[in-house]
């Protein structure tokens, strides 16, 4: 029986489902789940992320862990972990520039928390020989709680369940995933109690109430705010409050309707980067938020992309072509975010002034 056959009898047996169970069956679903089986990652799969797209990225994020873990007071030992670690490429870019920190590296226990498990084998195999050993996690509350942490989330938060409400003429409506006359998987409203208020919003307008990733952002907020450290969660998403749909399917690199094909797409949101700032700072964390663009930028991505350049020109192009990937304006420099949720008297590289 498919993921779709499954859901469908679900859907007859006890109703309509929230957008949040349908993310996570499409996602996590053991036997189906497109993390759980079938995740595809890169220029062959289903889609590219920052990572992908230059080694730049992962490596200038592995000095930004160095030099955070310097401005912490260089504690004897630290929990470097990656949340959501893909197919290892950033830790691995970030691991072999922190050949540069020989300190860091030797207070530092790497984590990964990653829940599927093709993942953790691609990952496992990236690492085979790198500067640190990974143990894995399923979840954050399984990192060990002793030491203080630096955290890296790339492209984590837009896969964490989402609920979508829409205003109607009398009040909010939760919008489902149903069946319709035709059988097929279709989206409807129902009125529901709701258990927060959401904002006043012209008639039709869709707001999505991202539980899943405050809940992300509150646990790392909690864990800075006990144990010190910081926590880096970037992602492509809304820097201000604002309503719309964002739910997509990917796969093969083009968007198709997110009920097509369940557990075969990669299934996403936009981060909302308001809800995460405000959950972290409601656990007395502080958190700051900057464009992916600025962020990159002052950490000296266009003067590394220049030395590489000269040390190999002929792949100049490509580099620029690449930097201008990360952090052109049109392309994943405004989109894309990075938000920085960290111990109170504390200051991330990059987040002086943010
Ligand atoms: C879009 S991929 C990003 C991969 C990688 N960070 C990169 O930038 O290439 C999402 C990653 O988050 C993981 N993930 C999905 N749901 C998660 C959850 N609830 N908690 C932690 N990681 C999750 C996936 O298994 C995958 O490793």
């Amino acid at each position: 029986m498919t993921l779709m056959d499954r859901l469908k009898a679900q859907i007859r047996l006890e109703g309509p489902m929230t957008v949040a169970q349908y993310m996570t069956a499409c996602l996590h679903d053991p036997d189906a789940g497109y993390y759980a089986t079938r995740p595809r990652l890169g220029a062959e799969g289903d889609f590219i992320t920052a990572p992908l797209v230059s080694q730049m990225f992962g490596e200038l994020i592995g000095l930004w862990c160095a030099e955070t873990w310097s401005r912490m007071g260089r504690p004897a030992r630290v929990t470097l972990a990656e949340v959501g670690p893909g197919d290892g490429t950033l830790i691995n870019d970030a691991l072999r520039a922190l050949k540069l920190a020989p300190d860091f590296l030797a207070a530092a226990d790497l984590w990964l928390v990653e829940p599927s498990s093709p993942l953790r084998d691609r990952q496992a195999e990236a690492l085979a020989g790198a500067a640190l050993e990974p143990r894995w996690a399923d979840g954050l509350a399984g990192l060990p709680v002793e030491n203080p942490a630096i955290l890296i989330a790339n492209e984590v938060l837009d896969c964490l369940p989402v609920r979508q409400f829409q205003r109607i003429e009398t009040g909010w409506a939760e919008r489902l995933v149903g069946l319709g006359e035709d059988g097929e998987l279709g989206f409807g409203l129902a009125r529901r109690p709701l258990d927060r208020a959401l904002p006043e919003a012209p008639l039709g307008a869709l707001v999505e109430v991202s539980a899943g990733q405050e809940a992300f952002a509150a646990q790392v907020a909690g864990r800075v705010m006990r144990q010190g450290g910081a926590g880096l969660l970037i992602d492509y998403g809304r820097a201000e409050p604002g309503f719309g749909d964002t739910l997509q399917a990917l796969k093969g690199h083009e968007r198709l309707s997110p009920l097509a094909t369940p557990g075969e797409a990669d299934l996403t949101v936009h981060a909302d980067f308001p809800a995460v700032l405000a959950a972290a700072r409601a656990e007395g964390a502080q958190a700051g938020l900057l464009t992916q663009r600025a962020f990159l930028l002052r950490l000296g991505i266009a003067e590394r992309a220049g030395a590489l350049a000269r040390a190999r020109p002929a792949q100049a192009d490509k580099l620029f072509r690449q930097l201008d990937r990360l952090i052109g304006e049109a392309q994943m420099g405004e989109l894309f975010k990075v938000a920085c949720i960290h111990a109170p008297g504390l200051v991330p590289p990059a987040f002086e002034a943010a």
